[in-house]
């Protein structure tokens, strides 16, 4: 250890602060002779020379003459230019602190850990490091609080100094380099430059950072130099090699529009022209995030991808628990909820089309164990991408990172230099309060700039595909106009079975892919299907499945090499379709052609857009042999193009996305559509549980919800189920006793007058269908004038009060029941008026106890 008394020379090179000494011929630089403004102190400001309550520095009753005094969390960079020899110093908690206390120092060089003290307690002595910073360019010095907060924490870098070479420059203290990242109004992401200038992020959820990051903190890790858990980024240059080291190069901040921020983090490799932009759109006041990653690179020939997520966020794995969602046709969005334990769970799909059969790509991360509605740290993921996805998070020990994106199973892709690639965006929403908060944050964006037209209303429809499936003709359809007028519907839309001439769609079986009306069900076309509606005051909507084929079609015949299919292996189908391949330019045309066709009959101001199998044969015969897993990028890319066109096209045209029920829900494609068909499960009962777990990252207007022929299930429950989503009608009109035609009719009426309430209010979820005899929620609009609870009774339970929420406690609430089911007692508080805060407080008790009841209450002035 050196002492000042070992000094032969002292010069004072660049000012008072900077003095340099000459140590056994080296020159030497005391750490309190150079800018300490640079230094951050947890408390006050870094003293020269004395302990950072202003005393001379003591340690352990050891008194110092020389040092710095300073307070955890305490940092400072140095930029040596790897001309320094040594670092040493005698570190401790100043004696001012009267025991109290507790530290760790650190020294740091180019981002790795060259010497820690361990945890260092008041009244210890002083402990002395001597390291070896040869060839060290960024020289970090670090205290840390040693994870029991800062009270007390007193640094003192005692003695500290630099043996620097001969004729080396002065360390050259830099400014601290503060974390930086997207921020909304409660939920930031925080990144951090490390000196070696990797790219790091602060685990969400881990409290303030303490130690310097490590590699597995790296914000958008990559595969083969060095990293060695699950990377968000592999590719292999166009020279072959299969690593990849992003630096930090820059960043930007653009101010998109009220409380709305893109921050794009460009990385470099160094050793190549290639560049991955990290990009963040904030929106502040819904505490959401997109996110996704632009990738390109000028290198000598096409590099190749294997890997690119969307999203490497980390978290601190303390308690989190993630709530996923999965299920099969007729049983869509199906929680669970597990604790995250090391090792790596994957959520995926490797479908193609249809990609969200089994599994949607959306998901709860719960940082305080299970959340509650109204309790909880959440952050709500949705992958916004209709094909093959993955969603895998990795837990090794000290963090999880969720590494959400396309499924790299089976999907290399390789660009060409000058090309961008462009991730799928990930959306992330984060509350403080619950999961009733995530959502409603959620369904606000959603309004804003998910869905089309968010802040229109949505017609109320009859559909015939329950009521008639493949049986029908013109008259039969018609035949439905009246009883659609009477019961207050708005448009009509006609489902499957319209087309097909050679190959006449009545099944399943044959017809998809010949898109002209079918001449003996509609002699004269959709055009006076839909004139016959206009006159009787209905829109008219229509069916279609653009990008599939049934072998038994002329299409087919025509163009057998347009499908997706393996060459040399037998034809696989599925509901006896195939799909059409989208990268294929003629079919692009073809399906363009389709839509454009259908959709500018005169009438038609509404589509149903279905989709009925996924891929199981993933070949191309457009593709090259080396660019056949393209397939499941490209695809999706033509897919979003179609969709885009049609949205652009057909401004006015309301479009419902659909496949098969739940098979495509995400909000890559939503953007192109008003609303989605959840399931072909319509039983109410089902309905009601999906359509909650839906709600979490959907809002009610966008989930649309039919009433059917349910035998066996009161009409007037199944209409409450339909009312407190986006409502519609699927019956057979003219078969409906006049008790249940009373029942729709009233239904549709009170659905009209609280439709805007549920469209546009905030949704509160209050009782949970998975755990209780009953379901319940109420909608509150935007002003909270108005509002409208339901209450479902599953099972026979005693008619408790329910409790509303989100009300203004000082306005007054007229009680009204709205569409009330026959021969029940009237609400005991029919007709009174109550404060917002008497009704949370006291609740409102339903008339329905019994399995099978349902009521809907209508609040207002
Ligand atoms: C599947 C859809 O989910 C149904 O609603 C219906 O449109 C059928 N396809 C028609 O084939």
């Amino acid at each position: 250890m050196r002492k000042s008394s070992s000094f032969t020379k002292v010069v004072c090179l660049a000012g008072p602060m900077v003095c340099a000494a000459s140590v056994f011929g080296a020159e030497t630089v005391w750490l309190s002779s150079l800018d300490l403004t640079k230094m951050t102190s947890g408390w006050s400001v870094p003293k020269v020379d004395l302990g950072v309550v202003g005393k001379p520095i003591s340690i352990d009753g050891k008194q110092f003459a020389r040092g710095v005094g300073t307070h955890a969390k305490s940092k400072m960079r140095l930029d040596l230019g790897g001309a320094g020899k040594r670092f040493f110093a005698q570190v401790g908690l100043d004696d001012s602190t009267e025991g109290h206390g507790s530290v760790e120092f650190l020294v740091t060089g180019d981002g790795k850990v060259l010497w820690r003290s361990g945890l260092i307690a008041g009244r210890q002595p002083a402990r002395s490091l001597d390291v070896d910073i040869t060839g060290v360019r960024i020289l970090g010095l670090r205290v840390t609080d040693g994870n029991d907060g800062t009270g007390y924490d007193h640094a003192d870098w005692a003695e500290a100094g630099f043996v620097m070479q001969d004729s080396a420059s002065l360390p050259v203290p830099l400014p601290p380099l503060e974390p930086f990242g997207p921020k909304a109004k409660n939920f930031a992401l925080e990144f951090e430059v490390g000196d070696d200038n990797r790219l790091y992020q602060h685990a969400l959820g881990a409290g303030s950072a303490n130690e310097p990051p490590q590699r597995f903190d790296e914000a958008y890790p990559q595969w083969g130099d060095g990293y060695v858990w699950e990377p968000a980024l592999q590719v292999a240059h166009a020279d072959g090699n299969t690593s990849t080291t992003l630096l930090y190069d820059s960043v930007t901040r653009t101010n998109e529009g009220p409380a709305r921020e893109l921050l794009r983090i460009k990385l470099r490799d160094p050793a190549y022209p290639f560049e991955v932009t990290l990009c963040f759109r904030a929106h502040d006041e819904r505490d959401l995030v997109e996110q996704w990653v632009e990738i390109k690179h000028r290198e000598s020939g096409p590099v190749k991808f294997e890997r690119m997520a969307s999203s490497a966020l980390l978290l601190s794995p303390t308690n989190l628990h993630l709530t996923h969602f999965f299920g099969d046709w007729g049983k869509e969005m199906q929680p669970t909820t597990e604790f995250l334990t090391p090792g790596t769970k994957v959520l995926d799909s490797k479908l193609g089309v249809r990609a969200h059969q089994f599994r949607n790509p959306s998901f709860i991360l719960s940082l305080d164990d299970a959340s509650s509605e109204t309790t909880g740290r959440v952050l709500a993921g949705s992958l916004a991408w209709s094909g093959s996805f993955q969603c895998a998070f990795d837990h090794n020990g000290r963090s999880v990172r969720a590494l959400c994106g396309l499924n790299p199973f089976a999907s290399s892709y390789l660009l060409a230099a000058g090309e961008t690639f462009t991730t799928p965006r990930m959306i992330w929403v984060w509350s403080n309060q619950g999961l009733g908060n995530m959502s409603r944050k959620f369904h606000a964006w959603a309004r804003d700039f998910g869905l089309r037209d968010g802040h229109s209303t949505r017609a109320v429809l009859l559909n015939n595909w329950y009521a008639t499936g493949f049986d029908f003709d013109f008259s039969r359809i018609v035949g439905l106009y009246d009883p659609a007028r009477e019961i207050g519907a708005e448009l009509l839309l006609l489902d499957d079975g319209w087309f097909g001439n050679k190959y006449p769609r009545v099944n399943d079986q044959a017809g998809l892919g010949d898109w002209q009306p079918n001449r003996k069900r509609l002699p004269e076309g959709l055009a006076s299907l839909a004139a016959a509606a206009g006159k009787r005051g209905l829109k008219f909507g229509i069916w279609l499945e653009p990008e599939m084929v049934n072998p038994k079609s002329e299409l087919f015949e025509r163009h057998p090499n347009w499908v997706i299919a393996q060459p040399k292996r037998e034809l696989e189908f599925q509901r006896n379709q195939l799909v059409l391949d989208l990268t294929r330019p003629e079919v692009q045309q073809f399906e363009w052609r389709v839509i454009q066709d259908i959709l500018s009959v005169p009438g038609v101001s509404y589509a149903k857009w279905d989709c009925n199998r996924y891929l199981t044969q993933p070949g191309s015969s457009w593709l090259a042999p080396d660019r056949q897993s393209h397939l499941w990028i490209d695809y999706v890319h033509a897919l979003y193009s179609l969709m885009d066109k049609t949205a652009q096209s057909f401004p006015k045209t309301e479009l419902m996305l659909c496949a098969g029920g739940g098979g495509r829900v995400d909000y890559a494609a939503l953007q192109y559509f008003h609303e989605f068909w959840p399931s072909d499960n319509t039983d109410p009962l089902v309905r009601l549980p999906m359509q909650w777990d839906y709600s979490y990252f959907f809002p009610p207007m966008a989930i649309v919800s039919h009433v059917t022929h349910s035998d066996s299930l009161p009409m007037h429950f199944a209409c409450a189920v339909a009312m407190s989503a986006n409502f519609g009608l699927d019956l057979d009109l003219v078969k409906l006793s006049v008790e249940d035609e009373a029942i729709c009719a009233g239904a549709v009426a009170a659905y009209k007058q609280v439709r805007d309430v549920v469209h546009f209010g905030d949704l509160y979820r209050l009782e949970n269908p998975h755990d209780s005899p009953r379901c319940a929620l109420n909608f509150v609009n935007t002003n909270r004038s108005q509002a409208v609870m339901f209450v479902f009774q599953m099972r026979d339970s005693q008619a408790l009060p329910v409790r509303p929420q989100g009300l203004d406690p000082v306005k007054r609430y007229a009680v009204r029941q709205l569409n009330p089911a026959p021969a029940r007692p009237a609400l005991l508080q029919e007709a009174k008026s109550f404060t917002g805060e008497e009704l949370m407080r006291d609740g409102i008790v339903p008339n329905c106890g019994r399995a099978m009841e349902a009521c809907v209450i209508h609040l207002s002035p």
